[in-house]
């Protein structure tokens, strides 16, 4: 294929759309390109199974962090989406990064376009920011320092009590934060499409139908549906609490992709995906997280591309915050 017509496709599609032959046995030239190319995936647990059975790290948005700025891999392929790969290119200015669909986006970094939250920002000018890491690499690059759902806490418990601070994108998140810290922090008001869509209502009557499940939820939930849950974390926080817990059963309010793990760990117990508003739609999948596939990562993984790639400067400026984030979270 042309470069001239994979850069057409990349542009329209997001993902170079390749005929592959059928008799192909994808998971064996995934393994094996990975190899020839010296090559690193990191997998997040919303992807589909077969793609996080593959990755050589699998985890939350923490631990792919952490895992991307300890590998010593020619070339990161990032199975999540973009503001993922961006971290990783960040901390990996001289590596190729690559992701196997651009279009991968997330509505929380899309809530917070870099102009508008500029322009926020002045009216704060004494208040430091704190960036939750769902965001663009251009919002990372207006920030203090950078925070996962794993290390919110502590990251607002980094800064003095009387330090004016601004939360951004998630105001779920944020109040979350808010109320277990004490703080008042200002919130930019963005939400993940995912988490917002849960159902109080369905919730409860399903705790009363199974009466010994536990009800565990991801900080990105809105506040009803958090003060039901018996533990809130990361995905890596709630997979451990399910191991952890003398419970057999268990109601999740995340990403379904967690489900992969959590029966993978603990083949005995029940996990039932928490309920949301709409029953005709699958709002417990994140669209962007379910555009990659066996199919494109081979693709990618073949010809190297879309690499994410970024300017110089924000690669200077998103480095402070980032490995702000990391010190801390040793
Ligand atoms: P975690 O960092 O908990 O994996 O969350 C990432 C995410 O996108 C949640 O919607
Ligand atoms: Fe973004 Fe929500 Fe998808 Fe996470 S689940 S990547 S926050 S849209």
């Amino acid at each position: 294929m042309e470069q001239l017509q994979i850069d057409q496709m990349l542009e329209e599609k997001g993902y170079i759309d390749e005929a592959i032959d059928p008799s192909v046995k994808l998971v064996e030239e995934i393994t094996r390109l990975k190899k020839e190319k010296n090559a690193v995936i990191l997998s997040h647990f919303y992807v589909d199974g077969p793609l996080q059975d593959i990755a050589d790290f699998v985890g939350d948005s923490l631990g792919l962090a952490q895992a991307a700025a300890e590998t010593d891999a020619d070339l990161i392929v990032f199975v999540g989406v973009h503001f993922m790969a961006e971290t990783a290119k960040i901390i990996n200015p001289n590596k190729k990064v690559i992701l196997p669909d651009l279009k991968a986006s997330c509505s929380l970094a899309e809530s917070a376009p870099a102009d508008k939250f500029a322009e926020f920002k002045t009216q704060y000018p004494d208040h430091k920011v704190i960036t939750y890491v769902n965001a663009t690499a251009a919002l990372k690059t207006m920030s203090d320092i950078v925070c996962t759902s794993a290390n919110a806490a502590k990251i607002v418990e980094s800064f003095p009590k009387n330090e004016k601070l601004i939360f951004a994108p998630d105001k779920n998140l944020g109040n979350y934060i808010n109320s277990i810290t004490g703080r008042n922090m200002v919130l930019w008001d963005g939400a993940c499409m995912v988490h917002e869509q849960y159902s109080v209502e369905k919730i409860v009557d399903l705790m009363e139908q199974y009466p010994d499940a536990e009800f565990i939820a991801h900080p990105e939930c809105e506040k009803p549906v958090l003060l039901l849950a018996k533990h809130i974390g990361s995905t890596t926080a709630l997979l451990n609490y399910v191991q952890k817990s003398k419970a057999q059963k268990f109601i999740v309010a995340t990403e379904s992709g967690i489900l992969h793990q959590m029966t993978k760990a603990c083949p005995d117990k029940t996990f039932i995906p928490a309920p949301s508003n709409d029953s005709t739609c699958a709002c417990n999948d994140c669209s962007y997280m379910k555009l990659n596939s066996l199919q494109k990562l081979y693709v990618c993984l073949k010809h190297e591309q879309p690499e994410v790639t970024l300017p110089k400067d924000v690669i200077e400026k998103g480095q402070v915050p980032i490995k702000r984030m990391l010190e801390i979270s040793k």
